[in-house]
């Protein structure tokens, strides 16, 4: 028997190569090319199941001449999900969900198809957990779902077959990365194997009109696993995030085709399963009874939501000839830019000092505007000094010491002001044009004056 030919495939972008390279010749990541089993050219068949000139050709019309229709949503009766989801399910419409393993995909699933059952037919497909299991969580989330049809399946035509037979409306498959083709050879969770899957459900999804959610896997950077490609194919891309100790649990829109992106879920993991929480910009505050050196609290914006988070740093003199910057939640490359700006506009050197940034409750934030809490909070922990009572802050430090404007300025300051923070430094440009009730502002225009303005106050 002829050895079976082995490729190779980036596992960032898909592409193959016959020969193994450092680098992709398609995308340029570096380690990505992964050794796959070749497959028979015959069996390429199944992504294009027809071949081109035997498929009908779709008509070329005018943009005036197709009717705009609201896409029909159904929501999933957890509120907090169909707020991620921009307002509920589409049908015909693709979901996938990633996350660290245990963070909560399974239960929030298993949960909202429990909810969707009494009005639609649903079924989960677990190929990680038997029936049992399954239902010994349900029972565990005294669930009362008796028509949730269950199936513990990894092969992907047996899927397909039941999805034919029970056309239910909304199915779960947990997780992609168990689910795996007759047709193909290599082995299940590989970068082909994914794809493939995904692109089959996907069809089938668009073909029939059933909502198809998929569980992803994360690897060790935090990247869903498998090939980037995945995110391409399907609608709507969400992210679980929180560190697992914590009881609150995030979801993210990272990609929605139906509706805005970095929409934020909110749940806090109960014994009874996740529960959503309504309100919960003060969740990202730790308690001090007393204002405590190298903390400041900012008010970040995530999507229609205000958020008030606290930052934390700290500045400790270092042993080492390269001094650490590490940060937690925030980005990493931005802190050393931050502390080349500290240097250059504001005159605080901090280039012998190990520096360490950290947001609170496991929450990651994107957006620069949490620049000026990083440099309050980090100046706070050099010299010893809590920074006043009820401040909050926000707005991004550019390159040249400049405070820029955030989005959505009186939003943020207002939910500041409704719990109870008295004093706010922001941006001259996110002045608001009528007073704020309870709140002294002091807007700033550069780092230097920042800092000044600081020493005013005591
Ligand atoms: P799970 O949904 O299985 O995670 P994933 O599918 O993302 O891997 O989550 C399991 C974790 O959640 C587990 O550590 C226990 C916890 N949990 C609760 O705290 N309460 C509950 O009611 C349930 C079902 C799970
Ligand atoms: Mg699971």
């Amino acid at each position: 028997m002829a050895k079976a030919k082995t490729n190779y495939t980036c596992s960032d972008c898909g592409a193959i190569s016959s020969k193994w390279t450092g680098q992709c010749a398609a995308c340029l990541q570096w380690n990505t090319m992964l050794e796959t089993v070749g497959e028979t050219p015959g069996l390429n068949r199944l992504s294009n199941p027809q071949p081109r000139s035997l498929a009908q050709t779709a008509p070329v019309l005018s943009l005036a001449d197709i009717e705009a229709v609201d896409v029909p949503r159904f929501g999933t009766g957890i509120e907090e999900f169909d707020r991620v989801l921009g307002g509920g399910l589409v049908p015909g419409g693709v979901v996938l969900i990633g996350g660290d393993p245990g963070i909560g995909k399974s239960t929030l699933l298993l949960q909202a198809l429990a909810n969707m059952s009494s009005m639609k037919s649903t079924l989960y497909v677990s190929g990680e957990e038997s029936g049992a299991q399954i239902a010994l969580r349900a029972r565990r989330l005294a669930v009362e779902a008796r028509d949730l049809k269950l199936q513990a399946e990894i092969q992907l035509e047996k899927i397909l077959g039941t999805l034919a037979d029970l056309k239910p409306e909304v199915a779960v498959i947990d997780s992609i990365q168990t689910v795996y083709s007759d047709a193909l050879s290599s082995a299940p969770g590989s970068v082909a194997q994914v794809r493939e899957c995904a692109a089959q459900l996907t069809r089938v999804a668009k073909l029939t009109g059933i909502t198809i959610i998929l569980v992803g896997h994360v690897t060790k950077e935090g990247a869903l696993a498998g090939p980037r490609v995945l995110e391409h194919i399907v609608d709507t891309v969400l992210y679980f995030e929180g560190d697992t100790q914590s009881s609150f649990r995030l979801v993210r829109a990272i990609k929605n085709r139906f509706g805005a992106v970095n929409e934020l879920g909110v749940f806090a993991m109960t014994e009874k399963g996740l529960k959503g929480v309504s309100n919960p910009s003060a969740l990202f505050l730790s308690q001090h009874d007393n204002q405590v050196p190298g903390s400041c609290v900012m008010v970040t914006q995530e999507g229609t939501r205000p958020l008030l988070v606290e930052i934390q740093a700290l500045v400790d003199t270092s042993h080492l000839p390269n001094a650490r910057r590490l940060s937690v939640g925030l980005e990493q490359n931005r802190l050393a830019m931050l502390l080349a700006v500290l240097h250059r506009h504001a005159g605080i050197a901090a280039f012998d000092q190990d520096v360490f940034i950290n947001a609170v409750g496991g929450v990651k934030i994107t957006e620069p505007a949490a620049d000026l809490a990083v440099l309050l909070a980090i100046n706070s922990s050099m010299r010893n000094k809590p920074l006043p009572r009820g401040l909050v802050v926000f707005g991004e430090v550019g390159l040249a010491g400049e405070i820029r404007p955030a989005p959505r300025g009186q939003e943020r300051l207002r939910e500041a002001a409704k719990l109870g923070f008295s004093i706010a430094m922001i941006p001259k440009s996110n002045m608001p044009k009528q007073k704020i009730e309870g709140m002294t502002i002091i807007a700033v225009e550069r780092i230097d004056e920042a800092f000044n303005k600081l020493r005013e106050l005591d």
